[in-house]
């Protein structure tokens, strides 16, 4: 071999030099196989085959080799020291807390539909879902409402085609359940709603609802009452004192407004619930014979209560949330206070 190809050669390595100063963990090692490995390092080829030199080759070639061996061993060494010590290292403070990873969570309504859904479920309620786009028969129809209800106007609904609505309510799902399944039924279902309402402090164009159905022979009001009463309990605390108010719905008879007391001043009225410290929870009421009929139920055998609630309305009121956009605006300071 030339002696002027080794001296190129040695060259070349010492130029390397620089890499090492500015590689990291990864690419320390792979300098380190490269230049000094003992099969393939480019310097451990050159010191081997110095043995094999005319004498004055190898004296030089010889000394100049072990004189950039040690050169690189040091930078190396050098440069290990400083990434297992970034400290030393200009502008890293390592009195700085650490960055936290940032976790998901529910939203705040997912989470009381869920917890809802878990206490009806002690009661032996099933969760099932429907559909968002929904046929006007379902809607309105065979739930007792006409068409010229005020309830199916056009102002209220979003209509996606010809009776094709998306669902102003979760009530359709009574219908498709009536329909499908012979009592004994006992379900909740949760879902999205939507009605063209102005987007204001507490109206939302899509909104949630939980349905509540039961039918079954001798189901009487009573029976409602305890299942609310449970409800308004275990979700608001035990002392939380419940009412109902006569009210009207074309698919319940006789219908009701179920109150609970206000959770913002406990009874004693505050501007949240218009100073009557009571919240409206759900509206209810006793399955009207007219629906059993139009959805093939015997109304002479059976008797039923169905209930319909807000979970967003409801964890307004118990984490005392002033305005409903708030859902909905993604404002992380507002979502971090439901992370669990
Ligand atoms: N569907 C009614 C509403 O959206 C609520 C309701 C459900 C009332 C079931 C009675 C029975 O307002």
């Amino acid at each position: 071999m030339a002696h002027g190809t080794l001296d190129g050669e040695l060259a070349a390595i010492a130029r390397r030099i620089d890499e090492i100063a500015d590689a990291d963990a990864h690419q320390l090692e792979a300098l380190k196989t490269a230049l000094l490995g003992r099969k393939a390092g480019a310097l451990t080829a050159i010191l081997r085959s110095v043995a094999d030199l005319p004498p004055d080759d190898r004296r030089r070639i010889g000394s100049a080799a072990n004189a950039l061996k040690v050169r690189i061993e040091e930078a190396l060494g050098a440069r290990l020291k400083a990434l297992a010590d970034p400290g030393r290292q200009a502008g890293v403070d390592l009195t700085l807390p650490g960055r936290s990873t940032w976790r998901g969570a529910l939203h705040p309504i997912t989470q009381a539909v869920d917890e809802i859904c878990d206490i009806f479920r002690e009661l032996g309620f099933s969760r099932v879902v429907g559909p968002e786009a929904e046929l006007e028969a379902y809607n309105f129809t065979k739930l007792n409402i006409p068409l010229d209800h005020p309830a199916a106007d056009a102002h209220d609904t979003f209509y996606l085609g010809p009776g094709i609505v998306l669902r102003t309510h979760t009530s359709p799902m009574q219908a498709r359940i009536m329909e499908r399944f012979p009592p004994p039924i006992r379900i909740v279902v949760p879902g999205l709603c939507y009605r063209r309402d102005p987007f204001d402090p507490s109206h939302a164009p899509a909104f949630e609802q939980i349905e509540g159905l039961v039918v079954d022979e001798g189901v009487s009001f009573v029976d409602f009452k305890a299942a609310i009463d449970f409800f308004v309990r275990r979700f608001f605390g035990s002392g939380t004192r419940v009412r109902f108010r006569p009210s009207f719905f074309p698919f319940t008879e006789p219908s009701a407004e179920v109150d609970a007391q206000c959770q913002v001043c406990r009874g004693s009225g505050c501007p949240t619930c218009k100073q009557t410290g009571w919240m409206e929870i759900m509206g209810a009421g006793m399955v009207h014979p007219a629906v059993f009929e139009a959805n093939g139920v015997d109304s002479e055998r059976y008797t039923g209560y169905a209930f319909g609630m807000g979970p967003g309305r409801i964890a307004m009121v118990r984490h005392g949330i002033p305005d409903i956009r708030m859902y909905f605006q993604n404002d992380m300071r507002f979502l971090d206070q439901f992370v669990e």
